[in-house]
């Protein structure tokens, strides 16, 4: 534990021991450690506002019907004309993040897997301690995100998990306890990337593309990717002064959160303010990611988010990162670049980006920004 870099400049440990946060947060100091003072109190404004609401429902009984009735499957368009592809196209431009409802999960489902990891942060350390991670593939308990050393830190505990495609997908690496917590997140992972699925569709054709092009482009049913990184945020002594998260955008496809339904705690920016997400019950959160915002040329925004902690109650929320697969190739989509709208990424293929991203830990937007392509 704790090595430097190898002799090849390799990390494949962390380059200092690891901190558990909650063992901080249960030990009881009053002053928050250096090393995770990351804000002043003279901010940008904090402000509550509601994020765009979308019902899927509708979507879902549409084709239910379409396919009872054996209608040939030639007109998608209907799915992407009317209210709701225009308020997805809305929010995905302007806010990169929205809410959905009746979105088919089930909702015994996420409260259960909410419960079983919430036990499993319960744990004794020593217990959680042998899932520890190494950031060679962050899989397992971790405590930072960036492998620079001395960098600051973020006020938290997670857990990191691949889930597709399956060939990385290892259930014995996940917690053996609390009991339920492993076949849970296996058919919590199938839901979340049937969502995932279903999101790209709507969002293919409210882009105006074919309702299976992002799906395509990710790499298709073996090709896309996923994990799932479970969010634990202790108790902090000084909560003013530290995030739960540094301001980020995410680097994969797109993310659907469920946060927790007791404690609010992320924040997205939005035109010159941070915004309070006050989820609606049962709802799940989704925000595009920066791969989205490649491939859509910037029509979609990938926007910065970040968690902030409270002194009163840990919480725990689950981010589902539905990716294109590592060796996928990422640029804007050709149907959405014409000569008044020139290509604004390089190609890159997500193990590459993810790659970048990781030595760094969470950095802004700063990692799509220098994707830009110069002309
Ligand atoms: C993330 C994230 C938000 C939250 O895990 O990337 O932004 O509320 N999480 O935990
Ligand atoms: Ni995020």
């Amino acid at each position: 534990m704790g090595k430097e870099e190898d002799e090849n400049g390799c990390l494949n440990e962390w380059p200092e021991p690891i901190v558990r946060v909650q063992g901080l947060s249960e030990s009881g100091i009053s002053t928050l450690p250096d090393r995770y003072f990351r804000r002043s109190r003279s901010e940008r404004p904090e402000v509550v506002e509601e994020i765009p609401v979308i019902d899927l429902e509708a979507v879902a009984g549409r084709k239910e019907e379409e396919e009872e009735e054996e209608e040939e499957d030639n007109d998608s368009s209907s799915l992407s004309s009317g209210a709701r592809g225009e308020k997805m196209s809305g929010a995905c431009r302007e806010w990169g993040f929205f809410q959905v409802v009746n979105h088919g999960v089930d909702q015994e489902l996420m409260a259960e897997m909410q419960e079983a990891w919430r036990e499993f942060f319960l744990l004794p350390a020593e217990e959680k301690q042998e899932y520890a991670n190494s950031p060679a593939t962050y899989e397992g308990y971790g405590s930072r995100l960036g492998v620079e050393k001395g960098a600051k830190l973020d006020w938290c505990d997670y857990f990191f998990l691949n889930f597709l495609p399956i060939s990385l997908r290892d259930s014995s690496k996940w917690p053996r306890l609390p009991l339920p917590c492993r076949p849970l997140t296996e058919k919590y992972g199938q839901a979340m990337a049937c969502l995932g699925e279903k999101l790209t569709r709507m969002m293919s054709l409210s882009l105006g593309l074919k309702e299976d092009r992002l799906h395509q482009a990710f790499g298709g049913d073996q090709g896309r990717g996923s994990c799932l990184r479970v969010n634990f945020y202790p108790k902090c002594p000084q909560p003013d002064l530290a995030f739960g998260l540094s301001p980020h955008s995410d680097p994969g496809g797109l993310t659907i959160l469920l946060p927790d339904a007791n404690v609010v705690g992320l924040q997205v920016f939005h035109v010159d303010k941070w915004v309070n997400v006050k989820p609606l019950p049962n709802s799940l959160i989704v925000n595009i990611g920066d791969q989205i915002q490649v491939m859509s040329n910037a029509a979609y925004k990938s926007v910065e988010h970040r968690v902030i902690v409270n002194s009163i109650k840990e919480r725990v929320s689950l981010a589902f990162f539905y990716n294109p697969g590592g060796e996928v190739v990422v640029k804007p989509l050709d149907e959405l670049v014409t000569e008044n709208n020139p290509a604004m990424y390089l190609p890159m293929t997500f193990n590459e980006y993810r790659a970048f991203i990781r030595s760094k830990g969470p950095q802004g937007k700063s990692q799509v920004e220098m994707l830009k392509s110069k002309s």
